[in-house]
């Protein structure tokens, strides 16, 4: 017989301590906006919690393991959601059946396969450039300074609010103006008038010369100073500051990183989810943005710790 699960409504400004799929099950179908988070990284760092994952005997255990969560975060996002993963990769480091010791295992590959394959719908993979990545001694390969992060979502009619992440253009390349300059035969304005446009063949003919700025003979071009916003497009360069180190915690965010995603993807009065909420950093940057916000962690401590740095909430 099947498990009977019973669920409950979560509640804004609550971490949930526990394992998170224990967590996760129990919210109801449709009631998340947004979820912006980092899983432990498969035989990466040990963060001494006991239970957590990344620890698991084979890449394909933590793969399978992920795939139930995957589907669970399917389930409990609104159709118009969106959800921000960030997942990174390490080296094989034994043999295990036809994979070698040493290669890298492609996990972020294979997790966003499988997201696809069960129903996801993938808009973006933005690249985290991490210029304060550990550093490394290797010499086989290159630094490794930049992680993925998968912008999934549900419908292709989601959220998504792309004017706040806009960035201004640097350079304005539209000449409005090009006019003859002529020193010797006084103001351009009151021969050729305000917006003249040269021709090529005048400016052929009126190549500048190296004259004293006063009466030189050649052209003046003006630049419209036109101030428009572009997509950001996927590389995202953000740095953690010392301030985003507030804490114990070996893997967090910037504050600044976390409030990007919410900013576009969750709506003013929307819920923002971090199932391994860490050290807080989602939390703190939904508060920033006054947006309502909800954790899963496993530790006790990191969750204590986390309430501490968002300095609201409470531990269910
Ligand atoms: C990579 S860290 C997240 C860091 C977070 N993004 C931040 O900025 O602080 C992953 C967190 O997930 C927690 N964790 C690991 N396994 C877990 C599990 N099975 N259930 C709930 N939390 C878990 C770990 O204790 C850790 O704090």
């Amino acid at each position: 017989m099947s498990k009977q699960i019973s669920r409950i409504k979560p509640e804004s400004r609550t971490i949930y301590l526990d394992d998170v799929m224990e967590t996760l099950t129990r919210f109801p179908t449709n009631s998340i906006d947004c979820i912006v988070t980092s899983p432990m990284y498969y035989n990466d760092i040990n963060l001494g919690v006991k239970g957590a994952w990344g620890n698991e005997s084979s890449v394909f255990e933590f793969l399978s393991k992920m795939r139930v969560f995957q589907n669970e975060l399917l389930r409990i996002l609104k159709p118009r959601g969106t959800c921000f993963i960030n997942i990174s990769d390490s080296y094989a480091k034994k043999n295990h059946g036809s994979i070698k010791k040493g290669t890298k295992l492609m996990v972020p590959e294979q997790f966003s396969s499988q997201c696809v394959l069960d129903g996801w719908i993938c808009e973006n993979v933005i690249e985290w450039l991490k210029r304060d990545a550990f550093p490394t001694s290797v010499q086989t390969h290159l630094w490794w300074n930049m992680e993925p992060v998968y912008f999934l979502v549900k419908n292709k009619q989601h959220y998504f609010d792309l004017q706040s992440v806009k960035i201004s253009r640097i350079h304005n390349t539209k000449y409005v103006n090009r006019r003859i300059r002529d020193g010797a035969n006084g103001s351009l304005t009151k021969r050729f008038g305000e917006k003249y446009m040269a021709s090529d063949e005048e400016i052929e003919k009126f190549k500048q010369d190296k004259r004293s700025r006063g009466d030189y003979t050649g052209f003046n071009l003006r630049y419209e100073n036109t101030k428009t916003d572009k997509n950001p497009g996927c590389l995202l360069d953000v740095t953690r500051k010392k301030s985003d180190m507030a804490s114990s915690h070996l893997a967090t965010f910037p504050v600044k990183f976390a409030e990007w995603f919410i900013r576009c993807g969750c709506p003013q009065n929307g819920i923002v989810l971090d199932p391994f909420m860490g050290s807080g950093t989602t939390a703190l940057a939904a508060e920033n943005l006054g947006r309502k916000w909800i954790g899963c962690e496993l530790s006790k401590n990191f969750a204590k710790e986390s309430l501490n740095r968002i300095g609201v909430g409470k531990l269910a």
